[in-house]
């Protein structure tokens, strides 16, 4: 065990985090300490094949809480710590911004503090293409396109991504940033499209589809960006910024199509009823029309690929969910009723201002 480096993770219980927590324990050579505010969707379940394992430890907190950071890096000296600890979803962040400027940007300046002060040899900054804002067809967006971000959660992030670059210049602190295109796979919290299709699917609801329907998204599958992150913690140019997408462009209409049809035929039901279930509802305010990044630096430089295409990761999905409804229950129980009335039934009638 003493052997064994020690990775932080924070935010490990959630979905991307979660994954990337299992894909360090299969190389069975960390010492995994996961720090997780466990608030809605970062959940213990998540890891419940790991946690109780010798090499993994679980710490409930907050990334954003100077003091816990700072003993929990005096007393494990992590060598890297990967961030993935944030208020994640969009619409969330347009009905009231403020914990996302908390968790996404205070947090981060916590975190690269102690990464400091602790000696940390690496600090990977799981971000997102949405800090790119809209990407006009036919273009991509490579790691030098100005940050353009237009919602309150993608702000967060790009403020997040420049203080972590304002940190290596002059501090020189070792970050490298990860900018992601939607990833999808099992776990994922059932407020983002791939997910809430799903569960309203089996749950006889609606279909709901923002605006036209014809938003262009980049789709990864978790597992495969789970793979990216692991190789930029490895072997990422210090002060490097990599994205992370397949090419896999859908409209998120195509998607919800995609879902119909595979829910069809994994759960055996009538696909044209699915269908018909489609119901277009009042437009994201803000809502970008295309996301598309250049990932060509991680493919040549890190020799990293995705290995599932989006039709196989999309029937994966499909299937882990419906051998999971029980979660899909548990995970919405709480207060996700009141997020879903304000955008699905209330649409967007109560906004932050
Ligand atoms: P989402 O999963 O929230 O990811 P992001 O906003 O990070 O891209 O949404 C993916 C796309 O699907 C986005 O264009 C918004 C759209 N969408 C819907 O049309 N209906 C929905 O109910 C949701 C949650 C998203």
């Amino acid at each position: 065990m003493s052997e064994r480096r020690t990775v932080l993770v924070t935010g490990g219980c959630g979905f991307i985090g979660s994954h990337f927590v299992r894909h360090l324990a299969q190389q069975e050579r960390f010492h995994i300490v996961v720090l997780d505010l466990l608030t809605y969707a970062g959940n213990p379940d998540n890891l419940e094949d790991l946690v109780g394992r010798p090499e993994v430890r679980l710490v409930r907190g907050d990334i954003a809480d100077a003091e816990l950071v700072d003993d929990l890096l005096g007393e494990e000296h992590p060598w890297a710590v990967a961030n993935f600890a944030a208020e994640t979803h969009v619409d969330r962040s347009i009905l009231d911004p403020t914990p996302f400027l908390r968790s996404n940007v205070l947090g981060v300046q916590v975190l690269l503090q102690a990464v400091d002060r602790h000696k940390v040899s690496r600090f990977v900054q799981v971000s997102t293409d949405e800090v790119y804002g809209d990407v006009p067809s036919p273009t991509q967006a490579s790691e030098e396109a100005p940050v353009r971000p237009s919602s309150p959660y993608a702000a967060s992030k790009a403020a997040a991504d420049l203080l972590c670059l304002a940190f290596r210049r002059t501090y020189g602190t070792p970050v490298v940033i990860v900018r992601s295109a939607n990833n999808y796979g099992p776990r994922q919290f059932p407020e983002k499209l791939i997910p809430l299709v799903i569960r309203n699917a089996l749950a006889g609801d609606v279909l709901p589809v923002y605006g036209d329907g014809r938003q262009v998204r980049d789709w990864l599958f978790v597992e495969d960006n789970c793979e990216a992150l692991w190789f930029v913690l490895e072997r990422g140019e210090e002060g490097g910024v990599y994205n992370v997408g397949t090419g896999e462009h859908r409209t998120n209409l195509e998607v919800v199509r995609a879902l119909c049809a595979a829910l069809a035929e994994e759960a055996n039901l009538d696909e044209a009823e699915l269908l018909s279930r489609i119901a277009f509802i009042p437009d994201r305010p803000g809502h970008d029309r295309r996301y598309a990044v250049d990932a060509g630096p991680i493919r040549r430089e890190l020799g990293w690929a995705p290995r599932t295409l989006f039709d196989q990761g999309l029937r994966r999905t499909v299937r882990w969910y419906l051998g999971h409804e029980e979660w899909i229950h548990r995970t919405t129980s709480r207060d996700f009723q009141t997020y879903y009335d304000a955008v699905y039934r209330q649409f967007w009638s109560q906004l932050a201002r």
